[in-house]
Formats: C-alpha cells, sequence, structure tokens
C-alpha cells in the first residue's frame, strides 16, 4: 500500500512536468519533475526495504495468508510478565536493544521512552534502537518520534547496522513492533519471506510490549510472541514504559 501511494504520487509529479512542457511553464516541469523523482526514488527505497521487485509489490497479495497463520495460533502458549519484570530485567543486563513500532507512535510513547533510556543508561546499561525502514506507517517515522523526543541521533542504528549485533545483546525490547520482527520472514512460504526483519529473536531475552495478541500490518501470527525466551508485557505502550520508569526509581 505504501508503495501503491508513493508511486501515484510520483506519477502526479511527472504529469504535472508533463504539462508544464505542454504550456512552456518551467517552474512546473522543475516542481512536477521534483515530485515525480522523489516519489520514484521513494518507492524503491521502500520496495528495497521490503526486498520485493516493485512489479510483485503491486500485483502481489501481501498478507493474503492471514487466515491461514492466524489459524495456528490457537493452541501455542506464551510467558507474560509485568512492568517490574521488564525493569528488573533490563537494569541487570549490560546491553538492551529498543525495536519501537507502530504501536509506540500509537501510545505516543516516545518521551517516556526516552526518560527510560536515560534511567537505564545511568544504571550503566548500553542502550541503543533499532530501526527497521518500514517500521510505523511512513518512511521515516520512528526516526521522527525518537528525535522530538531527543534521543541522541548516537543511540539509533539502522537495521544494517544493527542486526548483527542482537546475537550479543541481553534483552531486546520490542515496544509495539510485530511485522518488523517476524521471523516467518525466513520461512519459505510465508507472504512475508525475504523481507528483512530485525533480527531481535537472536537476543539472549525478548520482552514484546503490546495490548493483546492481535497481528500486524500484515495480518500474520508471529512466532517470536511464543519463543521460550519471550516475555510479553501486555498494556498500552505509554503506560507500560511509564511504569517500568517508575520501576526503574
Ligand atoms: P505492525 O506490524 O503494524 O504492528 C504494530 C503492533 O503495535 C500491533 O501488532 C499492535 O498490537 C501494537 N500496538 C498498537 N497500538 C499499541 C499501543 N497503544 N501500545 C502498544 N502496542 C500497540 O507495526 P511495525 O512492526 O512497525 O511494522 C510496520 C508495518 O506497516 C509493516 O508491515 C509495513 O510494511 C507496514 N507499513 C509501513 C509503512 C511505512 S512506509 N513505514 C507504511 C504503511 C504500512 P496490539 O493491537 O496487540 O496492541
Amino acid at each position: 500500500m505504501p508503495v501503491v501511494i508513493s508511486m501515484l504520487n510520483s506519477y502526479s509529479g511527472w504529469a504535472a512536468a508533463g504539462i508544464g512542457f505542454s504550456l512552456n511553464n518551467s517552474m512546473l516541469i522543475i516542481a512536477g519533475s521534483l515530485v515525480g523523482s522523489s516519489g520514484a526514488i521513494l518507492s524503491y527505497i521502500m520496495c528495497k526495504a521490503m526486498n520485493r521487485a516493485f512489479l510483485s509489490v503491486i500485483l502481489g497479495g501481501f498478507g493474503a495468508a492471514e487466515g491461514a497463520a492466524a489459524a495456528g495460533a490457537g493452541q501455542k502458549t506464551v510467558k507474560s510478565g509485568s512492568a517490574d519484570d521488564a525493569a528488573f530485567l533490563m537494569a541487570n543486563a549490560e546491553s538492551v536493544v529498543i525495536v519501537p513500532g507502530y504501536g509506540l507512535a500509537v501510545a505516543r510513547a516516545q518521551h517516556a521512552v526516552k526518560e527510560m533510556a536515560d534511567k537505564l543508561i545511568e544504571k550503566g546499561v548500553n542502550v541503543r534502537f533499532a530501526i527497521h525502514p518500514v517500521a510505523g506507517r511512513m518512511p521515516g517515522h520512528m526516526n521522527v518520534l525518537l528525535a522530538e523526543a531527543e534521543v541522541p541521533y548516537d543511540l539509533v542504528h539502522e537495521m544494517e547496522d544493527i542486526n548483527n549485533e542482537f546475537g550479543t545483546t541481553d534483552v531486546a525490547l520490542v515496544l509495539g513492533a510485530n511485522d518488523v520482527v517476524n521471523p516467518l520472514a525466513h520461512e519459505k512460504g510465508s507472504p512475508i519471506y525475504g523481507m528483512p526483519i530485525l533480527e531481535a529473536h537472536k537476543a539472549r531475552n525478548v520482552m514484546v510490549n503490546k495490548r493483546s495478541m492481535a497481528s500486524g500490518y500484515a495480518g500474520l501470527d508471529n512466532p517470536l510472541f511464543y519463543l521460550d525466551k519471550t516475555m510479553m508485557v501486555f498494556g498500552d505502550a505509554k503506560k507500560v514504559v511509564e511504569d517500568i520508569v517508575k520501576a526503574l526509581h
């Protein structure tokens, strides 16, 4: 969907540039070309982030296997814990990688997350943020939220830079993210097969905050939630993070 929107945006730019040629209006040609080319570049970047050919994104059925994937979720069990448990685990960790997703934006939890990161850093924990290129609902969504909360840029790492670090990370804290950490992307036949993900499942411990077991944008169940080393912390991201901050005091 975002690729389609971005392509339509790009076409509107090229159309404006075309009209500029017929009206002999150089302003319209320049503005149209800028809109057209930036839309095309954005579409290309998003296709690359999802490891998809442009045509397969436009014509493919992303999330079509929703029913089948959700059906298997019934019998599985998850471990859940409280904000206090999460605070205890992170305060005693050497390294924590926070993976923000769409839920963080919905909950407007970015300022609480910054406070939590500050508290952990005070305690000597190595805290970093891992950003997936299509986390949230628009390009750069997570970067904008973290910048708004004045999270220092050197704590924020792009997927390519941090993916190798998960294996040596004590705690991966997934905050309102789902598809961008879904290991189904490594399984052949899955609708998201081949999409690069943040490999939070490789961390020694995983904590996932979301409100329920509902699926994300792609409509798929997420095996990460059922791992032995995963603890679900259910609740609104802002409330949960604020409770973690209180527990860290
Ligand atoms: P999603 O896979 O959409 O998952 C977000 C999760 O946040 C949901 O599972 C939801 O679970 C949880 N959530 C919602 N409100 C919350 C709240 N108040 N507190 C805590 N959790 C909450 O998000 P993602 O991992 O960021 O992945 C993005 C997806 O959107 C990708 O599939 C991507 O392709 C797609 N997309 C991206 C873009 C761009 S350009 N970024 C544009 C359109 C679509 P609960 O309901 O259980 O809480």
